[in-house]
């Protein structure tokens, strides 16, 4: 039987290979900042920073509530509801925009669906990286294969048209 360990260990290594995968994809970038949409523990955030160094990453969450080792300079965390602060912020657009903010709740999730989309593109550079948790349905989103690791419908990965 498939337990809810099973599901974390998949979401996990699927951000993680889906994030390497877009770090290998480098030179294909847009000029911008990544953007954690969801700071939460800051594992993801720890792993971007790993792997773009070069790149500014400005977090969205409720809180700065990070892992010491990995906590973001307050000036780099954007607080507040992600809904209202994707579409107030006017910062450079985006390289990446990485949105981890599922809750596991197929009712909540279904929400959240409906409004994420157009806040990913709102902050997202045109030829940019969108990678979410949750499907992100929309016309300036085209779906791009994850790598062969990652579980069918576990994570996705979009470029910006
Ligand atoms: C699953 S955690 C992110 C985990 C993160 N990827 C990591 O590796 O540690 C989701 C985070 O998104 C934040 N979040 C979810 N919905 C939000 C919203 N509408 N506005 C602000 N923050 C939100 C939660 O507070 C939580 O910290």
């Amino acid at each position: 039987m498939r337990t809810r360990l099973d599901d974390f260990i998949s979401r996990i290594s699927a951000q993680r290979d889906i994030l390497n995968s877009i770090a290998e994809r480098r030179p294909e970038l847009p000029d911008g900042p990544i953007l954690e949409i969801g700071l939460g523990n800051g594992r993801t955030y720890s792993h971007l920073r790993a792997r773009f160094p070069d790149l500014r990453i400005i977090a969205f969450d409720h809180e700065n509530g990070a892992h010491g080792s990995c906590r973001p300079d307050d000036a780099d965390v954007v607080l507040g509801d992600i809904q209202e602060t994707c579409m107030s912020y006017n910062g450079a657009a985006a390289a990446v925009a990485h949105a981890d903010i599922g809750t596991g709740y197929p009712e909540k999730d279904a929400i959240i669906r409906q409004w994420l989309p157009s806040r990913i593109v709102a902050v997202l550079a045109r030829g940019g990286f969108a990678v979410s948790g949750l499907e992100l349905r929309h016309p300036e989103l085209e779906e791009i294969p994850p790598p062969p690791s990652v579980e069918k419908g576990r994570y996705f990965l979009y470029r910006r048209r």
